[in-house]
């Protein structure tokens, strides 16, 4: 397992970004979810009545009892959200959605100050839950990844596939985005173009060109534009059988490993409303794009860290690309540095570029993201 010092990509252990941290299905007001990342243990749920979400530090200050990590304290079974706060299952502790510990039921003396874990605050979007993650504290400064169709009844949103951890740095899920090389072997496609772009916090990859999983031999050319909204979440547009997107979304667990989901939405033939036989047509075509994605994973899983890469000509733009990733790992300060060079369109030896209305079509998304930021 190698670790973001072994990669030399910066100061922070790990980057600053909008990162998914949870299926939003899979949050309710009956117990609260365990979930670690960026090296931390954090308990989340939703309030009683509110729905509000609420994430807190999972450990009590009380006596370090994991709050989310229990099933067979009575605290527990009897239900440890009440409202907005969570009960700790050991002596029962209850901690409102600000972190503050409100009630401790035996307790006659007055609650002391210190008696708090930290709280965090959430975001819904694109059915995931979104977490911004900055290690110097700052706001956000890009919107929360999303995708303009979402509320269009013409489009079928996908549940979450849970592709679970991989012990492998997000690095390596990164490297992808540069990687026309593996198209071929990995997928079955003849790429007849393709390029990458880097703005800012996006990354772009425009490519064109058969795919053995997803589309069969002889059928229609597949299109796609995969776009990194930050360095955790890949939204990549499909033109080919259906208009599509697949969502990859990508988290660090510990330094040098990754927690890893994959969604799919897709506009229904007619573009009329969704029916059910959409949405069944519609998992049909996410498992496809599942299988395809699972065949990037399978080599992630039992892969060597590539810490420098033996690049040939042909290669496509790793390097610029690791240096486009740095901006998350250092000081908001040194990114324009690091932009600098990296910053513009990149197309590999012996490939060629997007065609220029694709390009054009890109660019204006792409000002709408910087614009938002
Ligand atoms: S450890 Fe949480 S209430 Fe005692
Ligand atoms: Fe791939």
């Amino acid at each position: 397992m190698a670790t973001t010092k072994d990669y030399g990509l910066g100061e922070h252990t790990f980057p600053r970004g909008w990162f998914m941290i949870a299926d939003a299905a899979k949050v309710g007001s009956d117990k609260p979810l365990p979930i670690r990342f960026f090296g931390q243990d954090f308990a989340l749920y939703r309030g009683q009545h509110s729905g509000k979400l609420v994430m807190l530090d999972a450990h009590c200050p009380h006596m370090g009892t994991h709050m989310a990590r229990n099933s067979t304290s009575y605290v527990a079974q009897d239900g440890p959200i009440e409202g907005d706060s969570l009960r700790c299952p050991y002596h029962a502790w209850r901690f409102g959605a600000d972190g503050k510990c409100n009630e401790i039921p035996y307790s006659p003396g007055p609650i002391p100050p210190a008696a708090k874990v930290r709280s965090y605050p959430v975001v819904e979007s694109l059915g995931a839950v979104f977490f911004w993650h900055d290690p110097e504290g700052g706001e956000p400064d890009y919107r929360v990844p999303f995708i303009n169709e979402w509320n269009d009844p013409a489009w079928v949103a996908g549940a979450y596939d849970d592709l679970g951890l991989v012990n492998s740095h997000p690095q390596e899920v990164i490297d992808n985005i540069t990687d026309v090389a593996h198209f071929g072997p990995v997928h079955g496609s003849r790429t007849q173009f393709f390029e990458n772009e880097f703005r800012g916090h996006v990354a772009v990859q425009r490519m064109g060109g058969g795919h053995r999983t997803l589309i069969a031999e002889g059928g229609p050319m597949l299109i796609t534009e995969a776009v990194y909204h930050g360095p955790g979440v890949l939204i990549t547009r499909m033109s080919g059988l259906y208009d599509s997107y697949i969502i990859i979304a990508h988290t660090p667990v510990d330094d040098g490993s990754t927690y890893v989901w994959h969604s799919l939405m897709v506009r229904t033939s007619d573009g009329k409303p969704a029916t059910d036989a959409d949405r069944a047509a519609a998992r049909q075509y996410q498992d496809v794009a599942l299988a395809a994605f699972a065949q990037d994973f399978e080599v992630w899983k039992y892969k060597k860290p590539c810490i420098q890469g033996l690049f040939v000509q042909g290669d496509g733009a790793f390097r610029l690309q690791r240096n486009w990733y740095k901006q998350f790992y250092n000081p908001r300060a040194k990114k324009q540095e690091l932009l600098q060079t990296v910053e513009g369109v990149h197309v590999p030896r012996g490939m060629q570029p997007a065609p220029d209305t694709m390009r054009a079509e890109s660019a204006a998304q792409l000002r709408r993201m910087m614009q938002a930021a």
